[in-house]
């Protein structure tokens, strides 16, 4: 339409993921320190109306599917109110289509109400199906909470319900074709992630990481795998499982990055646009819309921030550094 987020390397941005909240209930290790991380201040957090009037913006410009996603998004209070009005908004192709990325706690009594609210589909995270592992993994004793939420956001019927689970050496690299099962039993989607360098702690090394291949070779001893095609612009590439219909995913993010086909931007929860995961600057839209800003002031500053961004993560390169914000305050 020429209103359409068009970067340098002819990337349309069509998926705005937006944080809610930095805070969370779980402490996972690979995010989280055990005494969590100095919370974004309550006044510095977007309010409802303001995620409302950027969303808007955004849809003006071609975003058509937001994420909502945390810290954990659940914990903000008015969830389904900002669910029900983003998806009232019309986007290019019809009213914006909206997901949720949560740790599961809480969807027990809560995922009917978002899907009434407009909720599209459900990615939930988990690591490890055992409770020991689980404890220790997120420093919290709750695996039957997410249990009852994959259950939960199951019986709402919005498929595809996907499972996310960050593959670990020596935490849960032998439980990866348990979690296949668990996932066929459960009608969703697994994908296996890579573990990327933005853990608070910054203890991301290359060589503790489980690869993508590594993932592909622990599965296929177990189940025939065959890799479908038109991957798009997702990020990961799915594989049916024993013929099908059940489907497992590889998010390679590190060793095989989808970065040449990236259509993502990220709004944090405290207003502050960032056009990758791994981008070492934000825009301040927050401070925009509290000045007053007319909707094309804020367009323009959208519109810089897509121009800037880079052809990829650069994680492999030598100068990499990791983003000052930690994982929690960016929303995976
Ligand atoms: P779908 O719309 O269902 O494909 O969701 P998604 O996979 O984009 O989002 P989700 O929040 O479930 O994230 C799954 C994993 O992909 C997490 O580890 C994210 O950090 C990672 N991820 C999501 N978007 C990006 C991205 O733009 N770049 C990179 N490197 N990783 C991403
Ligand atoms: N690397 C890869 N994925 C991560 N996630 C959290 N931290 C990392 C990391 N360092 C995942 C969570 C969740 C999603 C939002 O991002 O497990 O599924
Ligand atoms: Fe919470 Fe998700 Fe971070 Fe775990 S990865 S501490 S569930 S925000």
């Amino acid at each position: 339409t020429g209103r359409e987020l068009v970067d340098r390397f002819g990337r349309v941005h069509r998926d705005l993921r937006i944080s809610l909240t930095d805070r969370c209930n779980l402490r996972c290790t690979y995010c989280m320190p055990a005494e969590g991380v100095p919370w974004i201040p309550r006044p510095e957090l977007l309010t409802t109306d303001e995620i409302i009037r950027l969303a808007s913006v955004f849809a003006s410009l071609g975003i058509v599917e937001v994420r909502l996603t945390g810290g954990e998004p659940l914990l903000r209070p008015d969830l389904a109110e900002v669910v029900h009005r983003l998806s009232a908004i019309e986007g290019a192709d019809g009213p914006l289509r909206v997901s949720i990325t949560t740790n599961g706690i809480g969807l027990d009594t809560r995922a009917r109400e978002l899907a009434d609210a407009g909720l599209e589909r459900f990615n939930i995270s988990l690591d490890t199906l055992r409770a020991d592992r689980f404890a220790t993994l997120t420093r919290r004793d709750r695996l039957d909470d997410v249990l009852r939420g994959i259950a939960a956001a199951q019986a709402t019927g919005l498929t595809p319900l996907k499972i996310n689970t960050v593959a670990m050496h020596g935490v849960n690299d032998d439980e990866l074709t348990d979690l296949v099962r668990f996932a066929r039993e459960h009608g969703a989607q697994l994908r296996f992630i890579e573990q990327m360098p933005l853990d608070a702690g910054h203890t991301w090394s290359r060589a503790q990481m489980v690869t993508g291949d590594d993932i592909l070779a622990a599965l296929s001893a177990e189940f025939a795998l065959s890799a479908c095609d038109d991957r798009g612009s997702n990020p990961a590439q799915l594989y049916t499982v024993d013929g099908g219909p059940t489907t497992v995913g590889v998010i390679a993010s590190v060793t095989a990055p989808f970065c040449g086909s990236c259509d993502r931007v990220r709004l944090t929860a405290d207003g502050q646009l960032r056009n990758c995961l791994f981008a070492r600057g934000e825009s301040d839209l927050r401070a925009l819309l509290r000045s007053g800003a007319p909707d094309e002031r804020i367009e323009s500053a959208i519109r810089e921030s897509v121009t800037a961004k880079l052809a990829g993560h650069g994680i492999d390169d030598p100068g990499f550094l990791q983003p000052d914000r930690p994982m929690s305050a960016i929303g995976g």
